[in-house]
């Protein structure tokens, strides 16, 4: 059995530490991202250990997608876990105030991202059959709705879904698939969904417990490498000093 994982988003917060996660435990590592030099230093820092290919991918750019899997090196074509971890959240205001701009890169990012790296490595998965799984990121977002979520709960509401759906068309595989969908967690993602502001990401994480990009990187590894006949459809964490809140009701002043 070949272990070799492959991670979208590797420069930061949960793909980062997976990549780490995975690299403790001996596995080959395909680490992606925009930024270049991050996945340089990754690779400078764990290519002692483990052998680490790495690639500039913006998942929104279909043919870059379909270039960086055919060019795989020998030695991590077999790939056995894909981490679809790359996303983000944007515009955290009110729908009827936020620019549509963000609401598609949500899109492009997080659902047509996720299917084009999805139905790139799907052939190789299949071809490493029992034991191979796709572990998708998505959210309690993905589930619960709150104010401020819209088009980002709505994206990782399809994560789940497909998820689902995958597992229907890849009965008989092996290949596993899991909806991980984690509460909140301090990463970079509130300094994203707020576009630098790093008052505001440090005052949501500030006075309680999140999840950190480690905790949601065990249960990566975790799905990843339970026995190959066990598939778990749809992993929700929250850390314990998060739930959820009462309906909202609009009354007369
Ligand atoms: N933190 C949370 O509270 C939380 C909770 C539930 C789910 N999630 C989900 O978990 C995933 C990881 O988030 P995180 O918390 O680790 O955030 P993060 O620290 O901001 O990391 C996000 C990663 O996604 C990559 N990325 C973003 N746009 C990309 C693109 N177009 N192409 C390729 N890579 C891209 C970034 O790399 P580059 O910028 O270098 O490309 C970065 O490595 C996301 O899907 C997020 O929606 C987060």
């Amino acid at each position: 059995m070949s272990n070799v994982v492959f991670i979208t988003g590797a420069t930061s917060g949960f793909g980062r530490a997976a990549a780490r996660r995975f690299a403790a435990a001996g596995w080959s590592l395909v680490l992606t991202g925009r930024r270049v030099e991050r996945l340089q230093a990754l690779q400078d820092e764990l290519a002692g250990r483990v052998p680490v290919h790495v690639a500039a991918l913006d998942v929104r750019d279909g043919s870059a997608v379909t270039r960086v899997v055919a060019e795989l090196p020998e030695g991590f074509r077999r790939v056995r876990t894909l981490v679809n971890n790359a996303g983000l959240a944007l515009a955290p205001e009110p729908a009827q105030t936020v620019e549509l701009s963000d609401w598609l890169t949500m899109i492009d990012t997080n659902v047509i991202g996720l299917v084009s790296v999805t139905h790139a490595l799907l052939p190789t998965l299949i071809e490493t059959g029992e034991g191979a799984s796709i572990v998708n990121l998505g959210s309690i977002a993905g589930q619960w709705p709150y104010p401020g979520s819209h088009v980002y709960g709505a994206t990782k509401a399809f994560v789940k879904q497909f998820s689902y759906n995958l597992r229907c068309d890849l009965l008989g595989t092996g290949v596993r698939v899991t909806d991980l969908a984690p509460g909140i967690a301090e990463t970079e993602f509130t300094l994203v969904r707020t576009k630098g502001d790093q008052a505001a990401s440090d005052r949501l994480y500030r006075g309680t417990t999140p999840l950190s990009a480690e905790d949601v990187a065990e249960q990566i590894y975790y799905v990843a490498t339970l026995p190959a006949h066990m598939n778990v459809n749809r992993m929700e964490v929250m850390p314990v000093r998060q739930a959820w809140s009462p309906f909202a009701i609009d009354r007369d002043a």
